[in-house]
């Protein structure tokens, strides 16, 4: 018999596989202790299904495919009819046959709920989005897919004006979705707080200014001491795995407050810190705070923005705060005080994340995009699309929310001639582009 202690140490080593992306290693533990086992049966069946659904996020993470070998032992081993398992089960192994129509149903979704808002940010492109929310088709429409997809992200304007969203977090959670949303964090009474912590919904918090005078100019609301008292009431009530983390976007206005962001995670108990550059969405706000790209480029405030995030690096590293920096700032790590060769510099702006990973991972492995195989994504005027990241390349909406249902656009002959255009064609046409 596997008692809960095996399957515990098994975690522990599968966890230490995970950061070192060694899913084979994590398959191969799995396997000798499943075949040593005399009746091979699970003192908790509970704990074996989400073992394996641990072990599958392991395997996507290390971009393992589910061959055969890998589907017949996870199949069988699965002593519970379990549906969500199942599905991404069935899912990796269709990828891996490279099924165009598809059996399985996706794993991930992102879903706008609304465009509604309480504030009114001078940065947002989304404002300016004609007034839009999912509609109570469109909600039991979002249902019918919890039981089998692995996560959701819920996408706003504020998730919290829909008057469904306690209700789409309760069922996410009642089928043991996983779920996330972003917020500004202005809506701080109890029953939201405990909505999100009750069902451990991973939140990040979008905070651009820790000053009351730059938070009201950015925002255009009053409400810096409602976000304080959000994430208040957010520790009051969390458990010891509720994830929160920071969203904070970097202009001219804010980026001498970055060093701040050390106390402040402290304070608040925040354990990731996600820090993106401003994006070109309000053309006058932009023209105005924009530091990093085209003609704004300012390279003094790129250096001192470089040191500063060096040392938010290491102090996050010390305070085991996960840190997310997006911003482009590596063309510094070639010191110069040559104005010609900082020209030339330009050129090589890439964000910090992106070359951490693309050292990591050799990028061969990068070529082919699952995307179509395993997301669904509902943009901001319920358009049904593969995700966010392929919107520029994929401008067709496969359906709408709010009039076909989404287990039938899963197969439908747009999605699946994407599917067809990427097997036969190796990405020439989609995904090279979003990934080179
Ligand atoms: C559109 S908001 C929606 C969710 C929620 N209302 C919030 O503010 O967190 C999602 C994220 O986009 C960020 N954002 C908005 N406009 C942006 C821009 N022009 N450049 C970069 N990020 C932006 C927001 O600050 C927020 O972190
Ligand atoms: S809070 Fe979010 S959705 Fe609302 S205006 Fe600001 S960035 Fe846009």
């Amino acid at each position: 018999m596997i008692n809960n202690n095996d399957i515990k140490q098994l975690r522990e080593e599968l966890l230490k596989n995970l950061e070192q992306n060694n899913f084979f290693k994590a398959f191969e533990l799995y396997c000798n202790i499943f075949d040593n086992l005399e009746n091979k049966k699970y003192t908790d069946s509970i704990e074996q299904k989400n073992f394996i659904r641990f072990l599958l996020k392991v395997m996507r993470k290390a971009e393992v495919l589910c061959d055969d070998n890998i589907y017949n032992k996870l199949n069988s081993t699965l002593q519970i009819e379990d549906i969500k398992t199942q599905n991404i089960l069935l899912n990796e192994h269709e990828i891996y046959n490279k099924n165009i129509e598809l059996k399985s149903k996706p794993q991930s979704l992102q879903v706008t709920l609304t465009t509604l808002c309480n504030a009114n940010c001078r940065m947002c492109g989304n404002k300016r989005m004609p007034k839009w929310e999912v509609s109570d088709f469109g909600v039991e429409n979002i249902v019918s897919l919890l039981p089998y997809v692995q996560e959701v992200t819920w996408m706003g304007g504020e998730v919290f004006t829909h008057n469904k969203f306690n209700y789409l977090v309760e069922k996410s959670s009642f089928y043991e979705t996983e779920q996330s949303i972003i917020t500004n964090g202005t809506f701080y009474k109890d029953d939201i707080v405990k909505i999100l912590t009750n069902n451990n919904v991973r939140t990040t918090v979008s905070l651009h200014s820790l000053n009351k005078s730059t938070y009201e100019y950015i925002m255009r609301i009053d409400a810096l001491y409602n976000v304080y008292k959000f994430l208040d009431n957010l520790n009051k009530y969390r458990t010891k795995y509720f994830c929160l983390s920071l969203n904070f976007v970097v202009m001219k206005s804010n980026y001498k407050e970055l060093i701040n962001l050390i106390d402040f995670v402290k304070k608040y108990n925040i354990i990731e810190v996600i820090l993106l550059p401003l994006q070109e969405e309000v053309m006058e706000f932009y023209n105005t705070e924009n530091i990093f790209f085209g003609d704004n480029i300012d390279f003094d405030i790129i250096k001192n923005i470089r040191n500063i995030t060096e040392d938010l690096s290491k102090e996050f590293k010390k305070l085991g705060v996960r840190f997310i920096n997006n911003l482009p700032v590596f063309e510094y790590q070639k010191e110069s005080d040559d104005i010609i060769s900082k020209e030339n510099d330009k050129k090589e702006l890439i964000p910090v994340s992106t070359l951490n990973h693309n050292n990591e991972n050799p990028k061969e492995k990068y070529k082919v995009c699952q995307y179509p195989w395993t997301k669904l994504f509902i943009e901001n005027n319920g358009n049904i699309m593969i995700s966010a990241s392929c919107r520029s390349v994929i401008k067709e909406p496969m359906g709408h929310i709010d009039k076909d249902s989404l287990i039938s656009v899963w197969n439908n002959e747009k999605i699946k001639s994407i599917r067809y255009k990427i097997v036969t064609d190796h990405c020439s046409e989609y995904c090279q582009k979003i990934l080179d």
